[in-house]
């Protein structure tokens, strides 16, 4: 019921799970070392619990239309993580606001991906913004999770260059494509010890970045 080996790992997601696959193919392949030990959703239907069971991973969920009160729902979910006893907790496309509670308990040990390139464009609709807005570049973000919706420190960024006649389709497929290969590289750093945060300080095998490491679209 668990997947591979390395730190205890929970992924909390929403919806689809491409981001979960490819961490689980990742795992699987011997390439990151995590002990992938459930999924959590708050969305009975969602494809990423799925992907969990097709893998043999505990696959949980918190349905969230049954929870009438905020706060009730808030404990329960808080339950269904910390029974797996996880030493990492990795966000990817869970759509809800955590509780302050829960995050804070995992702080420097949860990660979130962002289909932006923090600090603009935090929340929803990131392709839609970026596209009207006549951005040059987009992209998606890996960050440490604190209680400020996609404020955290970051850690890599992955660029694209958005091309003429570009729609929020064809945009939101290329940098997908750039998250699965820089979701499992910063899990792994995290996993591995390499990643760290203090102070709002993120450090990489000692070295403080100074900004979030860049990978373009060309380079992989
Ligand atoms: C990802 O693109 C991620 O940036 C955002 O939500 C999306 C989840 O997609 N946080 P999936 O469920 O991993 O396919």
């Amino acid at each position: 019921m668990s997947l591979g080996r390395g730190p205890r790992t929970v992924v909390m997601a929403s919806g689809s799970g491409t981001n979960l696959q490819a961490i689980m193919d990742e795992t699987a392949a011997g390439r990151l070392a995590i002990e992938l030990v459930g999924v959590v959703s708050e969305q009975p239907a969602a494809h990423a619990l799925q992907r969990a069971r097709a893998a043999d991973v505990a696959a949980i969920d918190v349905d969230i239309g049954n929870f009438p009160d905020r706060a009730e729902f808030d404990i329960e979910l808080d339950n269904a993580v910390s029974s797996l006893a996880p030493d990492l907790v990795i966000l990817a496309g869970y759509m809800r606001i955590l509780a302050d509670e829960l995050v804070l308990r995992y702080a420097g040990k949860m990660l979130n991906i962002h289909p932006s390139l923090l600090p603009k464009y935090p929340g929803l609709d990131t392709y839609a913004k970026a596209l009207s807005a006549g951005d040059t570049w987009h992209g998606s973000t890996v960050h440490f999770v604190t209680p400020d919706l996609d404020a955290g420190p970051q850690i890599i960024q992955y660029r694209v260059k958005v091309k003429p006649g570009e729609t929020e389709e064809s945009l939101a497929r290329r940098v997908q494509r750039g998250e699965y290969i820089i979701y499992p590289r910063a899990i792994g750093w995290l996993a591995s010890g390499r990643l760290t945060v203090e102070d709002d300080r993120v450090r990489l095998d000692g070295e403080t970045l100074k900004e979030p490491i860049q990978v373009e679209e060309q380079e992989c």
